[in-house]
């Protein structure tokens, strides 16, 4: 006969199960085991009483499991950070809350995506070669990387992810770190622009200098020297390029002064009407203007001066990027800027603001182009661009305590968006859109 051969645990069971049966005065007697009769139905009944001990104990175990299964649900769907576990193949097969918000759709819709789908085109290649280590290598790895959302906004996140053990899945815990990396660029962009700015108005005060000697002895020379003489043409072309230097130092000096030169309160949508005829002039006839001023007095302290020749830099930018024609608008309106908005974007203090943005439709830009568009002597106009439209406006904007910002997309056109604060009483706090409506 087969012996079986039994556990501590077993026996420890089978010793409670027989302590039970002594207690219960309906169990078989235990002083007549020798019959066989009785021997079996003694043992079938400690088998009984070791089942239901069992059954008893699983039910403990089941509802201690359950309540830990609802604790780490808990812990998994209210989480700050996403947690996405994709299969091998990289379709998505379990997401938690802040995971199916981040990609924005509905968790059901979600099961079964491929997660690659959510990665910028220009990732890809390299999250698929992420995904590889993490196999093979077999400890949590982590990247960072540019998704695109529901509503194809980029996201910039960092990613740690682990394969599991059989090597079927893989456990992605994800951070969003846009607003960090906004600000950290933003942060980049001012300090870089306040040594540029030293920088560019040093060397231009000198460099102007030596132009105004240039002009001047050239000036003199040509009025000593008769109408017909053959240097005089030469004398021209000298005078006309040193000139052709002095405008364009004017504009670094321009864009290196710190402070506004005549700060005023003015009204936002007053500089836009008076400029609107300009702007008409600007854009010529191929492109439709639209101006949408806000019904409210839009009070900032600003030189309007240089406000004008911000908002003419970039309707002359989007007049550039439209050869064909096309549609510029142009809308005014307050905003709030908040805690929110400021993680988003990078940048701010809260408070009230007045937003004019500019949009046109034309060839827009990729994000390489968009992060180097005001740095000075950034251009893609190689014939007649001086790169310093963007930079100078930057600049202006900066010194009115303000902030400008551009959203791009090749092909599809291209916005941007001044904020000034506004430091009047004349608007209505309930006609102020949450800066991060806009978002
Ligand atoms: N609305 C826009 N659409 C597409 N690209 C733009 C737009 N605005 C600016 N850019 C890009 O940014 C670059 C820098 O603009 P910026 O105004 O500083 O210089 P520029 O226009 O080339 O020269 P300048 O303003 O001195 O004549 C442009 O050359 C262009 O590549
Ligand atoms: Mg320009």
């Amino acid at each position: 006969m087969k012996t079986v051969k039994r556990t501590k645990a077993a026996d420890k069971l089978r010793c409670r199960a027989e302590q039970q049966l002594t207690l219960n005065p309906t169990a078989a007697d235990a002083s007549r085991l020798d019959d066989e009769p009785m021997r079996l139905l003694h043992e079938l009944q400690v088998h009984q009483v070791e089942l239901e001990m069992q059954n008893s104990e699983l039910l403990q175990t089941r509802d201690r499991l359950e309540t830990a299964l609802e604790k780490y649900t808990d812990l998994y769907d209210f989480a700050p950070v996403c947690y996405i576990t994709l299969t091998h193949a990289g379709e998505i097969s379990a997401v938690n809350l802040a995971g199916a918000s981040l990609l924005g759709g509905v968790r059901c819709r979600l099961i079964g995506r491929k997660f690659g789908t959510f990665v910028a085109a220009a990732d890809r290649t390299a999250f698929a070669v992420f995904l590889d280590t993490v196999l093979t290598g077999r400890i949590k790895e982590s990247c960072e990387l540019v998704l695109l959302n529901k509503r194809k906004q980029p996201v910039i996140v960092q990613i740690e992810a682990m394969a599991t053990a059989s090597g079927q899945e893989f456990r992605l815990a994800l951070i969003d770190i846009t607003g960090r990396k906004n600000l950290e660029a933003h942060l980049m962009q001012a300090e870089k622009m306040e040594t540029v700015v030293l920088l560019a108005g040093g060397i231009a005060r000198d460099i102007n200098d030596i132009l105004h000697v240039i002009v001047g002895y050239g000036a003199c020379s040509e009025m000593n020297m008769t109408a017909d003489d053959p240097l005089r043409v030469n004398l021209d072309q000298i005078i006309a390029a040193a000139d052709r230097g002095a405008n364009l130092t004017k504009s670094l000096l321009n864009f290196s002064r710190m402070q506004p030169v005549n700060p005023l309160p003015v009204d936002v949508n007053e500089i836009i009407r008076d400029v609107e005829s300009f702007l008409s002039m600007v854009t010529g006839e191929g492109i439709h203007l639209e101006i949408a001023c806000s019904e409210q007095r839009l009070e900032v302290t600003a030189d309007r001066g240089q406000l004008e020749q911000v908002i003419i830099s970039l309707a002359t930018n989007a007049r550039h990027a439209m050869p064909g024609g096309g549609r510029l608008s142009i809308l005014i309106e307050a905003v709030d800027i908040d805690n929110g908005f400021i993680r988003l974007h990078g940048f701010g203090e809260t408070g009230k603001y007045a937003m004019l943005s500019v949009t046109d439709n034309g060839t827009g830009m990729d994000r390489e182009i968009a992060r180097k568009i005001f740095e000075p002597f950034f251009t893609s106009d190689n014939g007649t661009g001086t790169g310093l439209g963007l930079s100078i406006a930057y600049s202006i904007i900066r010194q009115h305590n303000g902030h400008i910002d551009v959203d791009s997309e090749p092909g599809k056109g291209t916005t941007f968006r001044i904020y000034l604060p506004l430091t009047g009483t004349g608007f209505d706090p309930d006609e102020i859109i949450p800066g991060n409506a806009r978002s």
